[in-house]
């Protein structure tokens, strides 16, 4: 019997940076993940067909990249007090270090199809626990919002260390995702965040205070279909991130073009920035127009729909 899960990546609508000191932000399962195969096996191994590597817990060989993976697996051997390993392979389509939550969607779904090939279906709460182990190796200070998402999927409200409230919208909604292609290491962003904030400690504060009320306000627009408004909250993020220095020329030649198109309503860096990806909220029927603007500028573009599901587990008989 082979165990399978699969884990959805997100984007960050509002408040990244801002929810690692405390702001609420606001953020969703989007329409690519990672998938995980696991088996029962008298060894765990751990293969990242993505990274091309693999790591074999029973020689100690593993590699830097495979670290945090290999953290999260011991710590569900450990919970489960299983002595058996697993062999697991994980595969996705979020390119990697680019703010969709590729690392958080690859801890989610390992830990849910290893714990599955040892017999055990966990709940959601001891799934984003174990993930956040991998998660806390990849990005030192984390707020945990990443692996919140990916394990519950649907439209999110988070504070850091509180229970996050589902957003049910009674439409679908429509965002491009464009990507820069410039890889980068969240935890370095997060550290110049910090050094901003440090130089301005009351002024940062205030900001936090005023992105809390914007999430808030922005899931509200959203439930209520002002997608003008939740544009207008989008370019006021952008801009407001763009002053901490986490935007780069490839980020706002991409937000540069996406707004040349009528059928964007709203663009901005989402997750760490210093590369990565930029989200479009566009008007009904307009994400092809906004594909086609953005194209010339970015590496790589898709359409998501909101909202998406979060992990789910399925086994096979092989
Ligand atoms: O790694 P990314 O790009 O998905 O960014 C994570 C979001 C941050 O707010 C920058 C960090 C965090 O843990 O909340």
């Amino acid at each position: 019997m082979k165990a399978y899960a699969y884990a959805p990546g997100k984007i960050i609508i509002c408040g990244e940076h801002f929810v690692v000191y405390g702001a609420t932000a606001l953020a969703a399962a989007i329409n690519r993940g990672t998938t995980a195969e696991a088996e029962p096996s008298p060894t765990t191994t751990i293969y990242s067909k993505d990274f091309g590597l693999q790591a074999d817990l029973s020689t100690n060989s593993i590699p830097e990249k495979l670290k945090p993976l290999t953290a999260a697996i011991t710590a569900v051997k450990e919970h489960l007090g299983e002595k058996r390993g697993v062999k697991l392979t994980i595969q996705s389509d979020l390119p990697p270090r680019s703010g969709l939550g590729s690392s958080s969607s690859s801890a989610v779904a390992a830990v849910a199809a290893s714990a599955l090939a040892l017999g055990h279906r966990l709940p959601l709460d001891d799934i984003i626990k174990l993930a956040m182990v991998a998660e806390r190796l990849v990005h030192k200070n984390p707020s945990g919002i990443d692996v919140q998402v990916s394990a519950r999927g649907g439209l999110l409200l988070f504070t850091k260390g509180s229970q996050p409230e589902l957003i049910k919208l009674k439409e679908k909604v429509r965002f491009v995702i464009a990507s820069t292609g410039v890889e980068r290491e969240t935890g370095e962003l997060i550290e110049r965040v910090r050094v901003w904030r440090e130089r301005n400690l009351s002024l940062f504060s205030s900001l936090v205070e005023s992105v809390t009320t914007l999430s808030r306000c922005c899931a509200e627009a959203l439930i209520l279909g002002d997608l003008k408004r939740v544009g207008a909250i989008l370019n006021f993020f952008h801009t407001t991130l763009s002053w901490l220095g986490i935007s780069i020329k490839e980020i706002e030649q991409i937000v540069e073009a996406a707004l040349s198109s009528p059928a964007a309503l709203g663009a901005k860096l989402t997750g760490a920035g210093g590369g990565g990806s930029v989200i479009i909220l566009c008007s009904e029927d307009g994400a092809d127009d906004v594909v086609k603007s953005v194209s010339k500028v970015a590496s790589e573009t898709f359409i998501t729909t909101l909202p998406n599901n979060g992990v789910k587990t399925w086994v096979k008989k092989s």
